[in-house]
């Protein structure tokens, strides 16, 4: 079968060479894909620039050697490889081969592996890593990317996606293992090998039961129960929602029927991500009308994130920001943990992460409640290794979130868990029905006990690094002093500033950043003497400055419309005195 996949990447290159499409031949031979500490995320295609047969090979190859020289028991212990249902017809491109290329490479050097028989969701691989007390996993995901995309997303022994400097490890190691290995290509060798387990039955089982044991919280009469929609965005997420909810006990919810089964052409919507909001979510309004289901939740493709709407008294649908729902399942988890820990001692275990740019709602809530609330950088793999240390030394870890839709609710999986998460989400708002309590009440009463927690995040674009550059340096020497940041932002004064670019924190008796700082990006704070936070940084892998800006109001303070107005005016400040300068290189976020 290889030989097909090959002739259909040569002709995709023949094709391009016809048309002379230089540009597009350029994108897919220029430079290599770069192995981060997400893995691989590209175009399937041909060239080193893409995912294909054998850029997988040299990427596997290399991740493998790297494990030998990690691990003396490798060949003990294994690795697990998981794959979701993308598929790309023009390049022969799937999910399902990358993932049995892969399991053919550790094959031929004697390393066992615990191949899904299935598609499963991502989770589902960070899961087996600690529940088998394996080496690493390799989930083949594109997640909610376009259609034509895929990735390699790569976990280590502790359970949690990789951290530096192992990127840069694996990224030498398979540098110097480029030529494919005489096996590595022979699959069908490999699926008869006895090395080659099947893990799905057991971790399908296991999986529930330790969401049951772990993240489920009370039973919720049935009679009670609302009706739910769910969709799962032609990606995997269906039967495991499904399963999530019985495991639960909990009424089975909607399946949206055009979107339940997997499909690589995600033929229905425009972009495969929940994060877009409402157009992804037309058909499960549809449902719930003609239900007469008020919520919605919405998985992506790879099922590791979780969207939520809910049908207002107005009869519109809320779409909730992932700020929100954090908000909402951080008080959930809170308040079910209060109540089957009564000793009043046992909140000093206890803790919940975020990253920094999403919302601080957990740590108003952590203030008053006294559990222990903390900050990671950007992006789950740092708040999985810190979830990590922390149970290591014999924390409880109950909840981490980013804003970015992204919530493992309990420590079954360090990692988001979309899976889980829908389970948990069922049993909240199944909860809340029984008090005739919607999800934009209970937020509401969340902001009056903790303090209003209103937020505002978006970008420009620039493709100029050199604007980049010069943009963030002149926050740096500010008002052309040397080292020297703004005290002020319009009619807002700044309190304090954090570079994590340069490892400066103003508010540190030492002026060192507590947090890890890297060079290669640019990232800085202020926070605001009226409770704003803002933090501008560049994105690692599109052509964004985004910022995140959020006004955290004292509990009691309810005026809602003032709040509003106040960040707005904050984030016009923000635009005016600090992206106005190179404004005419930046290309505002399309509408
Ligand atoms: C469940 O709810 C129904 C209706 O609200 C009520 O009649 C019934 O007693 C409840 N059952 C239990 C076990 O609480
Ligand atoms: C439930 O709440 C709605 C709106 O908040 C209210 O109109 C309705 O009367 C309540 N129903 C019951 C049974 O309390
Ligand atoms: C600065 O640190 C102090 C003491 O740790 C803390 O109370 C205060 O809230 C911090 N201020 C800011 C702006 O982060």
């Amino acid at each position: 079968s290889w030989s097909k996949h090959l002739s259909a990447l040569a002709s995709m290159v023949q094709e391009l060479v016809k048309e002379k499409a230089v540009e597009a031949l350029k994108k897919c031979f220029a430079s290599r894909m770069e192995f981060g500490t997400a893995g691989l995320r590209a175009a399937m295609g041909p060239g080193i620039s893409c995912m294909n047969d054998l850029t997988i090979i040299q990427t596997t190859q290399g991740f493998c050697c790297y494990l030998e020289q990690s691990f003396g028991n490798l060949k003990e212990r294994g690795v697990v490889i998981g794959y979701d249902a993308r598929a790309h017809p023009p390049s022969g491109g799937s999910s399902k081969r990358f993932a049995s290329l892969a399991a053919a490479v550790f094959i031929s050097r004697g390393v066992p592996v615990h191949l899904f028989s299935d598609i499963t969701p991502t989770p589902f691989v960070p899961f087996t890593v600690s529940h088998l007390g394996l080496c690493a996993g390799i989930m083949v995901t594109a997640s909610h990317n376009p259609k034509q995309d895929n990735g390699y997303k790569v976990y280590w022994e502790n359970g949690a996606q990789i951290v530096s400097p192992h990127d840069k490890g694996i990224s030498k190691a398979i540098e110097e293992n480029l030529e494919p290995w005489p096996e590595s290509w022979n699959t069908e060798e490999a699926l008869k090998s006895p090395l080659l387990k099947d893990p799905y039955q057991d971790v399908h089982t296991q999986y529930f039961k330790a969401i049951q044991k772990h993240c489920h919280h009370r039973e919720i009469n049935k009679s009670s129960q609302v009706k739910i929609v769910h969709t799962s965005v032609h990606g995997v997420g269906h039967t495991f929602v499904q399963s999530a909810f019985k495991a639960f006990d909990l009424h089975p919810p909607y399946a949206v029927e055009e979107q339940k089964d997997p499909d690589p052409e995600f033929p229905t919507v425009k972009y495969p991500n929940p994060e877009e909001g409402e157009g992804v979510l037309t058909l499960s309004f549809a449902l719930a009308d003609k239900e007469g289901a008020s919520v919605v939740l919405a998985n992506d493709p790879d099922a590791d994130r979780l969207a939520i709407a809910e049908k207002q008294e107005s009869g519109q649908w809320r779409v909730f920001s992932g700020n929100e729902l954090g908000a909402l399942l951080g008080w959930w988890i809170f308040h079910c943990w209060r109540q089957q820990n009564p000793d009043t001692a046992a909140v000093k275990n206890l803790y919940m992460l975020s990253s920094t740019v999403s919302s601080k709602i957990l740590r108003a809530i952590a203030l008053k409640e006294g559990f222990h609330f903390e900050e990671t950088l950007t992006g789950f793999k740092w708040m999985g290794n810190r979830a990590r240390d922390l149970l290591d030394q014999g924390k409880t870890v109950v909840f981490a979130f980013e804003e970015a839709i992204g919530y493992m609710c309990c420590s079954a999986v360090l990692d988001k868990d979309g899976v889980s998460a829908a389970a948990i989400a069922g049993e909240m708002v199944s909860y809340l029905a029984t008090k005739n309590i919607s999800l934009s009440q209970q937020l509401t009463t969340i902001y009056e006990e903790y303090g209003y927690h209103i937020s505002k995040n978006s970008y420009f674009i620039c493709h100029d690094q050199d604007v980049i550059r010069s943009l963030f340096d002149r926050l740096r020497n500010y008002g052309g002093q040397k080292d020297s940041y703004p005290t002020e932002c319009g009619r807002f004064s700044i309190s304090a500033v954090r570079d994590l670019t340069t490892g400066y924190d103003s508010n540190q008796t030492d002026k060192k950043a507590v947090l890890p700082t890297s060079r290669s990006s640019q990232m800085i704070t202020f926070t605001f003497s009226n409770g704003g936070v803002a933090t501008m940084r560049t994105s690692g892998t599109e052509p964004k400055i985004k910022y995140y800006t959020e006004l955290c109001a004292a509990p009691g303070n309810s005026d809602v419309t003032h709040l509003k107005k106040e960040l707005d005016d904050l984030v016009d400040a923000i635009v005016e005195n600090f992206f106005e300068p190179v404004k005419n290189k930046l290309q505002p976020k399309p509408e």
